[in-house]
């Protein structure tokens, strides 16, 4: 039986009774999925599967993606393999893509070597984060745009020796403006959709307001009360809700990381 133990009072669960080298039923991904709109972010551990088996249990819940960090534009398997540089912009809270007018739905990261120690990564719960804000700054955020730009994390991994051209990058993600708050098309629950990778400016308000309320908006998600963090290990697989929550990886090691992610295309409601 599939059950979710919860890791924290807030975001995160482990998932027991599931093994994910075997097909799974309607039943059972319908179970997954409740499971995960609900803790957004699910943890199976102990799940030695390939690559192969990783996207097809991604299939599951949508269609692939490829995003625009992928070399190899025809896989959907983004292989992080890390000493150093490391971090490479993971180490900033973010939501993946958020700079693309359809953002990945989830992701879902499965690591293969760790460190000895250290290479963690953690999340936020972003609708806890909206949650949180007082009624009158809720009311504001409400009516807010900001835009959201591929640059600075693409200057940050140049920077760290990957070879991008910026301005190719540039010219196929162009600035993109989107809702402060977004309302979550499964759950209908409302998150704080800004973040420190993407967000360059809140639309409409002069320089000194966006100095004083962009940064507390980006680094209110760094609350501990929102967060999960994992401490990984071979053949652990975290399935998460781009759309809920915001992950941040721990750039603390000194040991090569390897990690292989998937990510699921926007949001297809024929799929859910
Ligand atoms: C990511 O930002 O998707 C990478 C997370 C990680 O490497 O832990």
């Amino acid at each position: 039986m599939i059950e979710f133990k919860p890791m924290t009072r807030n975001i995160g669960a482990e998932v027991t009774g599931v093994d994910l080298r075997k097909p799974l039923s309607e039943d059972e991904v319908h179970t997954i999925r409740q499971g995960w709109l609900k803790h957004k972010v699910l943890f199976f551990r102990d799940q030695n599967i390939n690559d192969e088996e990783h996207a097809q249990f991604a299939l599951r819940f949508g269609d692939l993606n490829i995003p625009a960090f992928n070399k190899d534009q025809s896989s959907a398997i983004h292989r992080l393999d890390q000493v150093d540089p490391k971090g490479e912009g993971g180490d900033e809270w973010h939501s993946d893509n958020t700079f693309e007018p359809e953002p990945p739905m989830g992701s879902l990261l499965r690591c293969l070597v760790i460190p000895s120690v250290g290479g963690d990564t953690m999340w936020a719960n972003a609708c806890m984060a909206y949650e949180a804000l007082s009624p009158p700054i809720q009311r504001l955020c409400d009516e807010l745009t900001a835009m959201h730009d591929i640059t600075g994390s693409m200057r940050k991994a140049i920077s760290k020796g990957h070879k991008y051209d910026l301005a190719e990058m540039q010219a196929k993600w162009p600035p993109y403006e989107r809702p402060v708050v977004r309302v979550h098309p499964e759950t209908g629950m409302k998150s704080l959709f800004v973040n420190r990778a993407s967000t360059t400016r809140l639309v409409g308000l002069s320089d000194r307001e966006n100095e004083a309320l962009l940064p507390y908006l980006i680094d209110h998600i760094r609350s501990p009360e929102f967060q999960v963090r994992l401490t990984w290990r071979p053949g652990t697989m975290a399935f998460w809700d781009n759309r809920s929550t915001q992950h941040y990886a721990v750039a603390d090691y000194t040991e090569r990381r390897v990690m292989h992610r998937v990510t699921i295309a926007a949001f297809d409601q024929h799929k859910a």
